[in-house]
């Protein structure tokens, strides 16, 4: 394949976060004295394979974060294409209003190890303990341990949804094993 050579304008830098952000966008629930909710959320990253670390920021303005900061728990949640609709619409909406399960027809399954609840309509769910809060005051960016993970068996490679800012979605699309004997082994 060609390597491109692109022309370049100057960019805001508020908004690179439209070119690193596409990870999966994820739905987090959390359950905290007997209440259970869920929050649209993007801002996410993988931290170290064992233990199994996940950096995320969730806003202290939204009902999740003194959940999941009291409760100590949450689960991540992996929806797929075909849950677009009620993502957006847990996104625009608070639990200190409403039930999201109830009024976006989810439901709460039990987790192994933690309260909150499952979202059973999601492709894979990592239920999670803090690990390390020390960062949560300053960034609101919590540090989870993933302490059980439930992932479907089919299909493998889910359409997951990743956002690219401005209201656009990029929906996961071709895989390929093209480049995969360039890896080292241990890369792998
Ligand atoms: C695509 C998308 C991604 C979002 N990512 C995040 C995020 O990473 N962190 C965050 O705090 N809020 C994020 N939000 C906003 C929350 O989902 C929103 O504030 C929600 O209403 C919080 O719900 P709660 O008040 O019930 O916790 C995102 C919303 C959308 C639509």
């Amino acid at each position: 394949m060609r390597v491109k050579h692109y022309t370049k304008r100057d960019f805001p830098v508020a908004k690179i976060r439209r070119f690193l952000e596409p990870g999966p966008i994820v739905l987090v629930s959390s359950c905290w004295r007997g209440r259970t909710n869920i929050m649209t959320h993007g801002w996410h990253t993988v931290m170290e394979f064992t233990p199994s670390l996940i950096g995320s920021i969730i806003s202290d303005d939204s009902h999740s974060f003194e959940m999941i900061r009291r409760s100590r728990e949450c689960v991540i949640n992996i929806p797929t294409v075909d849950l677009a609709t009620k993502v957006v619409g847990i996104g625009n909406t608070t639990g200190a209003d409403i039930d999201k399960f109830e009024v976006f027809g989810l439901t709460a399954a039990p987790a192994v190890k933690v309260k909150a609840p499952l979202v059973d309509e999601c492709y894979a769910n990592f239920e999670c303990r803090i690990a390390d809060a020390r960062l949560v005051t300053k960034y609101n960016f919590f540090i989870f341990e993933v302490v059980k993970a439930h992932v479907a068996t089919a299909p493998r490679f889910p359409q997951t949804i990743h956002y690219r800012g401005d209201g656009i979605f990029m929906i996961s699309g071709t895989n390929t094993r093209q480049y995969r004997r360039l890896f080292r082994p241990e890369m792998l």
